[in-house]
Order: structure tokens, then C-alpha cells, then sequence
């Protein structure tokens, strides 16, 4: 029986992680949580999942004694719940992410896994700086100055994010408005990123040091409203707008957002695209939804949305 303690347990990455670990069997999993009452943690302990508490803003002392014993550690840090803290969600990312990784090395954790992501200021040729990925990548520095293996994972936009960025429109049935202009991006179902974690543990010690970039679909915005209207059966529009419109829109953090689809109209140009490895994300966990089997599968969600 391995033993695996899952950050971000209540959350996107971390469920899926569990999901999948559940499915597959065979795992002991200890899930954190800040808030072991929260209606999420009590599911998961009605799964068979130990729920313990735990906040990485707190010192890494009080971590130490949930890795204990523990064989790997999916850790995920979240930069948007951190928008209001005095000094800034990138600094108070990064302490997050140090006290997980200094928890971990206290406690000799073996397989750590990291969800973290690439600077853009590097991808960019120091052109773009996004500060929920910056934060992530100075995590990573860290991890690397440390010394300790540990294994980075990298998902890029969620194709859950499709909840948020379906708009009811009064032209079409609906409309996706980002700053995208024609260039595809990077897509991750979350519903499968956690087939890729499980995998990953079969043989651990293999990706040691490696990063794994988690792509299933690499597609233009255009092709992204096609696929969602042809399932959805409704009219749905792709309208591009600028980079600094998406700034002002009026929702937190949609300044940062935006910063990262200028980077993105970068990061995945024919100059630098070969700076991902999107095969080896796929090969771990081969039954991924495509975009489209994952529309069709969320389709009366998605059209309450009307
Ligand atoms: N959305 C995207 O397309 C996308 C793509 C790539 C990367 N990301 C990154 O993903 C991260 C968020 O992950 P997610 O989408 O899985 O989050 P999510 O669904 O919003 O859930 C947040 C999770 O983080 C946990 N959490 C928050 N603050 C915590 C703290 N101080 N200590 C311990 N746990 C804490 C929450 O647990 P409790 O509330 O139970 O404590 C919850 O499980 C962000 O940093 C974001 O930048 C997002």
C-alpha cells in the first residue's frame, strides 16, 4: 500500500488526484484541508479518505507531522485565493509553496510532486511577466536549490475553465471573449490531470527530477467555439479582444489573466513550442478527453448556462 498526502485535496487538481488514486486502488490517501468540516472534506472522508488539517500559510513545522510516513506528496499551491493578502498573492505563493517543499524535506518525503509552472518572463524572452506563474516558478527554483528530487507537473488552462468562459450573449447563445486573437494555447482536463498523478506512481523514481507538461488539446480559440457550438448545438462566437481590455474587465485578478494570454501568444509561437514535451503528459494517462467527448460529456451542465 503506498502512502500518498494530497495538497489542494477539496480543490480541482488535488479531487482529481484523489479520484483517480480511489479508481485505481491500492493507495492510502491523506487528504489536507484548512477546513476538515467544510462540506468537500466530509466527501472525501465518506470516501475512505483520512482528511487531516492543514494550512501552508502556517509554519512548516506544523506540516512535518501530516508527511510523516508518507511515500508521495501531490503538493499545489493556490495563488487566487490569495488576492487579498497584505503582501501580495505572488509573495504569499511563494511562502505557501517553501513551506510545503521545507515540511517536505524535514519529513524525507521520497516522491514529491509538484504542480507548479513555467516562468513566462523566461518563456517570453523577458517580454511578459505573469505573477501566478512566476510565483510557481520560483517555487520550483527553490525546490532545485534544495537539492531534494522532486517531480514538477505543469497543467496549463483548465477545460473547466469552459464554465467560466461561456458568456450568455444576446447576438449568439453564447460567446467566449479572450484576449487570444488566432493563436491556439495549451488546454488540460482537469477531470484527467489526476490519471497522469496516478500513473506517475507506478514507477516514481522514473520521473525524478522531470517535468511533465499535461496538455490534451492545443487548439485556437475560433476552433475552441466551434467544437463547444457544434456539441452544444447552440451558436457560440469566439470575440478576440485586446490585452488591455481583458485588463480592465472588472473581475479580480483579470489583469494577471490577461498578462498570461499576451505570454501565451508567445510562449506557444512556432519560435518557441518546442520548449514543451506534450507527448509524455498524454502517454502516462492515454484515455484523456478531447475537447469534444468532454463537452459532449458535460453538455447539460454547460447549457444551464444559458
Ligand atoms: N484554472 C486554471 O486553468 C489553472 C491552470 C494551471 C494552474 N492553475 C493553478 O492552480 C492553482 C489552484 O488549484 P485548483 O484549481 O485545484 O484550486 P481550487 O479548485 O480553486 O481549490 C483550491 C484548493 O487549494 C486549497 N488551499 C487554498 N489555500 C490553502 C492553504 N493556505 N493551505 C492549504 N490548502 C489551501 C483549498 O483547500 P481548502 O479550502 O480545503 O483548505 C482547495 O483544495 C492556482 O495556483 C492556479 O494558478 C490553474
Amino acid at each position: 500500500m503506498h502512502h500518498i498526502t494530497v495538497f489542494g485535496a477539496t480543490g480541482r487538481q488535488g479531487g482529481s488526484v484523489i479520484s483517480h488514486l480511489l479508481k485505481k486502488g491500492g493507495f492510502n490517501i491523506r487528504a489536507v484541508s484548512r477546513d476538515v468540516s467544510s462540506e468537500k472534506a466530509k466527501r472525501l472522508a465518506e470516501k475512505g479518505v483520512e482528511v487531516v488539517r492543514g494550512d501552508l500559510l502556517e509554519p512548516p513545522e506544523t506540516l512535518v507531522p501530516l508527511l510523516k510516513g508518507t511515500d508521495a506528496v501531490f503538493g499545489v499551491t493556490d495563488y487566487w485565493s490569495l488576492l487579498d493578502r497584505p503582501e501580495g498573492a505572488e509573495k504569499a505563493e511563494v511562502q505557501c509553496g517553501k513551506n510545503l517543499v521545507d515540511a517536505i524535506i524535514e519529513a524525507g518525503v521520497p516522491f514529491p510532486i509538484f504542480s507548479g509552472l513555467p516562468s513566462t518572463l523566461k518563456l517570453t524572452d523577458n517580454k511578459v511577466r505573469t505573477s501566478h506563474f512566476e510565483s510557481k516558478a520560483t517555487i520550483e527554483e527553490y525546490i532545485r536549490e534544495k537539492g531534494h528530487p522532486f517531480i514538477f507537473v505543469h497543467p496549463y488552462a483548465y477545460f473547466e475553465n469552459i464554465y467560466y468562459w461561456l458568456q450568455p450573449s444576446s447576438e449568439s447563445s453564447f460567446e467566449i471573449v479572450l484576449p487570444m486573437g488566432t493563436c491556439p494555447m495549451f488546454l488540460t482536463c482537469m477531470q484527467d490531470f489526476g490519471g497522469v498523478i496516478a500513473s506517475i506512481l507506478d514507477s516514481p523514481q522514473k520521473y525524478l527530477g522531470k517535468t511533465i507538461d499535461v496538455v490534451h488539446e492545443f487548439i485556437d480559440c475560433y476552433k475552441l467555439a466551434e467544437i463547444i457550438s457544434e456539441v452544444l448545438e447552440k451558436k457560440v462566437i469566439y470575440r478576440p479582444v485586446s490585452v488591455d481590455e481583458y485588463k480592465r474587465f472588472p473581475f479580480p485578478g483579470a489583469e494577471d489573466l490577461a498578462d498570461m494570454f499576451n505570454a501565451y501568444q508567445i510562449m506557444f509561437d512556432s519560435n518557441h513550442i518546442q520548449n514543451y514535451d506534450i507527448a509524455s503528459g498524454r502517454e502516462l494517462y492515454g484515455q484523456y478527453h478531447s475537447l469534444k467527448s468532454w463537452t459532449q460529456e458535460h453538455k447539460a451542465e454547460l447549457l444551464k448556462h444559458q
